[in-house]
């Protein structure tokens, strides 16, 4: 029989219940997993139950004109080195948190771990508080960032980008989602002002370090260099950097025309333009070591099955630790697909919707957060991560750094993707010790 939880081996395990609360929210049964887009009822259901559970923790919840949510865990008076009269006491501030979107049939963990992690981690600090064996000298805060995937406007980090002033807010309030609304009305919708969007000196100035926990996406944790006998890695490891990467909208046009008239040697079929394309830019990426060059997503106009489609909208995702080089790599992939389509009697016509140089951490945070992991999980190794993050996005404002919990299937953006309760309650430990000693 197993020994129950006690004291903070129970609150670290708290991760799992609070992920548990949240397994039937935003379930997708056509595609698998979970689809939480920003603003979707299943999205806004998270943030609620966020808001119930930061609430009744005491913490002081708010929204800011960006629709970041905030839970603000604030200084006691009582403290010395708190802020001196006057100054605003939750100035540099650490924070920590993540996202509740997730990509169409994602995985449970990414995004949502980060966040019911940091609430597991702040009952181990409060309890640590009143216990008397931590002593806060700042304030501390929860934040969830909203459109962190990109999945309903385009843009990843979304939240994180305004703050920031990484997007132009008038870019931002632009974009529009499948059904053509634009962010500026999504956002109106939901109680903000779109004229209020965009870089916010006041909450900039309240993150003194920003720490994020998420589900590792790939195999980093599973290979060799890391795995013992049993071919198991270990539960925690801390960031290192993020390849630079983009998001590209590739557009072939042709002529739209009838399916049963139109003779095969009389076409210009974007289609077959753009399915030549999606091989070629394989290869390309293929070629480049280090690269990943993706198509996830293609949306032939108009889109009927006895159509040849006028246009064919093709989006690629091209990510490589140095930003020459995918910079390099998105020009061959123009001049490579002009000439296909040149071949097919169409055109082609690339839009950038985004792009994120290479981020490499902070590194005394890295290190502060790499000896704190290591009190649980010895030699914490550090690992460079494919994926995209809200912390890396901030890294060009504030010291930033990250925590990965081990995935065993190593797969990510897929249903597929997992973390071990043992390993979620592992990372909340790593977590919880990191803040306070960064507290
Ligand atoms: C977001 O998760 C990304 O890396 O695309
Ligand atoms: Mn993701
Ligand atoms: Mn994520
Ligand atoms: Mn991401």
């Amino acid at each position: 029989m197993t020994e129950p939880l006690t004291g903070e081996a129970q609150r670290f395990a708290t991760v799992n219940s609070l992920m548990s609360a949240i397994a039937g929210t935003g379930r997708d049964a056509r595609r698998g997993g979970y689809s939480r887009p920003v603003y979707s009822t299943a999205e806004l259901e998270l943030r609620e139950w966020f808001v119930a559970e930061a609430t009744a923790r005491g913490l002081a919840v708010e929204r800011d004109s960006n629709g970041i949510i905030w839970a603000w865990w604030d200084l006691p008076d009582r403290h010395d080195g708190g802020a001196p009269a006057g100054a605003d006491p939750r100035a540099g501030a650490l924070v920590t948190g993540s996202h509740l979107d997730s990509v169409p049939g994602g995985g449970p963990f990414d995004g949502p771990l980060g966040v019911a992690s940091a609430l597991a981690a702040f009952d181990v600090l409060k309890m640590r508080e009143a216990a008397g064996t931590l002593a806060r000298k700042r304030a501390f805060a929860i934040a969830v960032f909203p459109e962190e995937e990109g999945s309903a406007f385009g843009v990843a980090c979304l939240g994180s980008r305004l703050l920031t002033g990484a997007i132009d807010p008038v870019r931002a309030l632009n974009l529009t989602d499948e059904r053509g609304t634009t962010f500026a009305d999504a956002s109106r919708a939901h109680g903000l002002d779109p004229d209020a969007m965009g870089r916010d000196e006041l909450a900039l100035s309240r993150i003194g370090d920003f720490v994020e926990l998420h589900v590792e996406q790939g195999r980093g944790l599973n290979t060799e260099d890391y795995t013992d006998a049993a071919g198991r890695g270990p539960a925690v490891a801390v960031a290192s950097s993020i390849l630079g990467h983009g998001r590209w909208r590739l557009s072939f046009t042709g002529q739209g025309n009838h399916a049963g008239t139109t003779l095969m040697t009389d076409r210009a079929d974007p289609m077959i333009a753009a399915s030549q394309a999606v091989l070629a830019i394989r290869s390309i990426g293929a070629a480049q070591p280090g690269a990943r060059a993706t198509v996830g997503r293609l949306e032939p106009v108009p889109g009927g099955t006895n159509v040849i489609a006028s246009r064919v909208d093709l989006w690629i995702d091209v990510r490589h630790p140095d930003d020459a080089v995918t910079a390099a790599l998105v020009t061959r992939i123009l001049e490579q697909a002009q000439q296909i389509a040149a071949l097919e009697g169409c055109a082609a016509e690339l839009t950038e919707e985004s792009l994120s140089a290479t981020v490499h951490f902070d590194a005394s945070l890295t290190r502060a957060l790499t000896a704190s992991a290591a009190r649980t999980v010895p030699g914490t190794p550090a690992l460079a991560t494919g994926a995209g993050h809200d912390a890396g996005v901030l890294a060009s404002e504030v010291p930033t750094g990250m925590l990965f919990v081990r995935n065993p299937s190593g797969i990510s953006h897929s249903p597929e993707e997992y973390v071990e309760d043992d390993d979620a309650a592992t990372g909340t430990a790593a977590l919880a010790d990191a803040l306070g000693d960064l507290l």
